[in-house]
This record gives C-alpha cells, structure tokens and sequence, in this order.
C-alpha cells in the first residue's frame, strides 16, 4: 500500500522522511511537505500550475482537495496547521497554527492568519483575511465571534494529536 507520488512536467513532489502520506492519496508535481505532517486519506494535493507548499507538522484530513490557481495563486500551509475533513483549499494562505474546520471552502488569495479559525462548512470567499483570534464561518463567510483562551490553546492542540497519530500510523503501515 502506498500513497501516489506523481511528477509533473519534470517536478518530482518532495516530502520530508518523517512525514505520513496515508495510502490512496496522491500528491502531483511542486509540492513540498515538511518534517512531521500528516496527509490522510484520499485526498489530492495537485501542484501542476503553481506551487503547494505544507510546513512541519500540519495535518490535512481525509478527503481534503488542495490546488492552486494556474500563475496566480500558489497555496502556502505553514507549521502546526489542522485542515479538517473534505476541505477544499485553493490558492490561500493558512499560516502557522491558523485552523480550518471539516468541509471549508478556502478561495484564492485568502490569509487564515496564525490563531484565526475558519468554522466548519464556511465558504471564505477570495481574498478575505481571517484574523488572529478571530472565528469566521457561515457562506459567505462573516466573522462570528472571537475566539476563547480555550479555543485558541485548542486548535494548536488538534494538529499536535494528529502529528503523534501519524507517527503511529507510520509505524503500522511501514
Ligand atoms: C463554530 C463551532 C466551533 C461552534 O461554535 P459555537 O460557538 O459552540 O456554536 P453554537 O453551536 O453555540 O452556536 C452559536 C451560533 O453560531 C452558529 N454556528 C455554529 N457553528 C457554526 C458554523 N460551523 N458555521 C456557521 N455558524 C455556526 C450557530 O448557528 C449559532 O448561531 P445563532 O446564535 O444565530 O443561533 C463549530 O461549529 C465548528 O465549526 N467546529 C469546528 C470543528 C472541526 O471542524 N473540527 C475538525 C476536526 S478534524
């Protein structure tokens, strides 16, 4: 079993030994993924017109699509990031420990800012900003509230559990 690795146009994707890549996902042309992150199953990284980049430990859920625009948009996901299941992330910005809940659209030129979350089955239209500290949801996407100490200490929380997850899955699927 093993997860699809595929160049594009002469770019091989480049992922770091330590992270976890589960079977039946597959992983296209300029993507490069950092020390300790996870991406689950069936989900599709697909770098054929510009550039994904995930940082160390993030951790992309099941079913997640991410894909950039052709020249315009690449998608940047930094360290310590939770994308949830069947999200759908498309040439934005998640920056370091920002948090993006199970079935959000991400559209192009967005910045999910460190500590900003995006609540579960928001549409984040493009070019918005998601604020440190700020929870943003609905479709379109408004800002709902700020975001409690317990919230905020959470969503770095998520992505380290998934980070220890992943290591044990490594060791259980070889
Ligand atoms: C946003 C969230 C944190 C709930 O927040 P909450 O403040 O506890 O929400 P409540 O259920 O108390 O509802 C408060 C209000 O927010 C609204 N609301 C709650 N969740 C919402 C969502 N996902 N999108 C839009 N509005 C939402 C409610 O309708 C309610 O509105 P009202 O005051 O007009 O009636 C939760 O819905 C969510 O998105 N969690 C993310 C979980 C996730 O994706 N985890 C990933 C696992 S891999």
């Amino acid at each position: 079993m093993s997860a699809h690795i595929i160049p594009f146009k002469g770019i091989t994707p480049n992922i770091a030994e330590s992270a976890f890549i589960a079977p039946s996902t597959s992983i296209i042309g300029d993507v490069e993924i950092g020390e300790g992150s996870s991406i689950w199953f069936n989900c599709v990284l697909r770098g054929d017109v510009h550039a994904i980049r995930v940082g160390e430990r993030s951790n992309i859920q099941d079913g997640t699509v991410i894909h950039v625009s052709n020249g315009t948009f690449s998608t940047t996901i930094g360290d310590d990031v939770l994308v949830g299941h069947n999200c759908m992330i498309h040439g934005c910005t998640l920056e370091n420990g920002s948090f993006v809940g199970l079935g959000a659209i991400v559209m192009d030129g967005v910045v999910v800012e460190s500590g900003g979350m995006v609540a579960a089955g928001a549409l984040v239209t493009p070019g918005k900003r998601v604020r440190a500290g700020e929870l943003r949801g609905g479709s379109p996407a408004k800002c709902l509230r700020q975001l409690t100490d317990e919230e905020r200490a959470s969503l770095t929380n998520g992505a380290g559990h998934y980070a220890k997850l992943a290591q044990t899955y490594k060791t259980e699927l070889g």
